[in-house]
């Protein structure tokens, strides 16, 4: 480690938004705290890591053409891949094919390592919009983070789909610390009892997972019309239900910062990230 530079590089959170089932609200959840949180004066950048359906920049109406493999392959530097949001949030576009982490080469581990390096001291906050279910990169990305938001919804699947996230990332990875975020419930105590039915089975099945309930999100017509509009919801309807929850969510987020020894920081994630190799099953 290089003593004279370590200790003083500005601690980025890097924080996954994650789910076990596809469809509960990721990337709508993950671009409404983003913008919270920028309007809060924090610097985020958005690592859309899914090509879905409704991604990052499909929410955002934004055209983007680069993407990370530019990046790896040495056509394009970070700064001309990643895409301007509204509100100053940045966003890294996903990857139009599939982006083996286990596969990069070490030229690319190390591009990839020293395009980050300049931007370290310019965010606050990399959020990462992961895949749906236990897929490689969903595991790699949620274990080189060093937070973790598992989005549910109140139906048996998504709840059983988050216990078997859960469970792969503790049992096989040694990931124990989860914060839980309920979306499209009908308000907290819904929220509570989502928590509850997933806590209560991680309790007993599981040693040592510790679950924290960040908050909750409504199920909200402005989220759908936001959707449908191309225009985040935090935008259209500021003042909805669902964006005043994302907000609390941020707040919440922002004032409990983990200790940044344990395993923070943006190039402690991306060495965790470029070390993973092989595939994950
Ligand atoms: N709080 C909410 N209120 C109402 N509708 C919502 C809410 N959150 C999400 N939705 C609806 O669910 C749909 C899916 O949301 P989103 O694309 O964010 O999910 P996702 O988890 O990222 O999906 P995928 O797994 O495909 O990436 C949205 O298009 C929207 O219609
Ligand atoms: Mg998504």
């Amino acid at each position: 480690m290089n003593e004279k530079t370590a200790p003083t590089r500005k601690p980025v959170r890097v924080i996954t938004v994650t789910s076990g089932k596809g469809g509960v609200g990721k990337s709508n959840l993950t671009l409404g705290l983003a913008l919270a949180l920028a309007k809060m004066g924090k610097k985020v950048l958005i690592w859309d890591a899914d090509l879905g359906l409704a991604n990052i920049d499909v929410l955002l109406g934004l055209k983007t053409t680069a993407t990370i493999h530019d990046l790896l392959n040495g056509t394009k530097t970070l700064p001309e891949i990643i895409a301007d949001g509204p509100a100053g949030i940045r966003i890294m576009p996903a990857a139009s094919g599939i982006l083996e982490l286990g596969e990069l080469s070490e030229g690319q581990k190390q591009r990839l390592l020293s395009e980050f390096d300049d931007w370290n001291d310019d965010l606050d906050f990399l959020l990462i919009d992961t895949a749906a279910g236990i897929g490689g990169n969903v595991i790699y990305f949620n274990l080189a983070a060093q937070e973790r938001i598992v989005v549910l919804t109140n139906e048996p699947t998504s709840i059983t789909d988050a216990y078997a996230l859960i469970k792969v990332l503790s049992t096989r990875y040694q990931q124990n610390s989860f914060h839980i975020l309920p979306n499209q419930v009908t308000g907290p105590k819904e929220a509570k009892n989502v928590f509850g039915l997933l806590s209560s089975v991680a309790d007993k099945h599981l040693n040592q997972v510790s679950l924290s309930l960040l908050g909750y999100v409504p199920k909200d017509e402005s989220v759908t019309s936001a959707v449908r509009a191309q225009k985040p919801f935090l935008i259209t309807a500021p003042d909805c239900e669902a964006s005043l929850q994302v907000v609390n969510v941020a707040r919440c987020l922002a004032a409990n910062a983990p200790d940044q020894l344990a395993g923070g920081g943006l190039v402690f994630f991306l060495n965790r990230l470029a070390s993973f190799g092989g595939t994950v099953d």
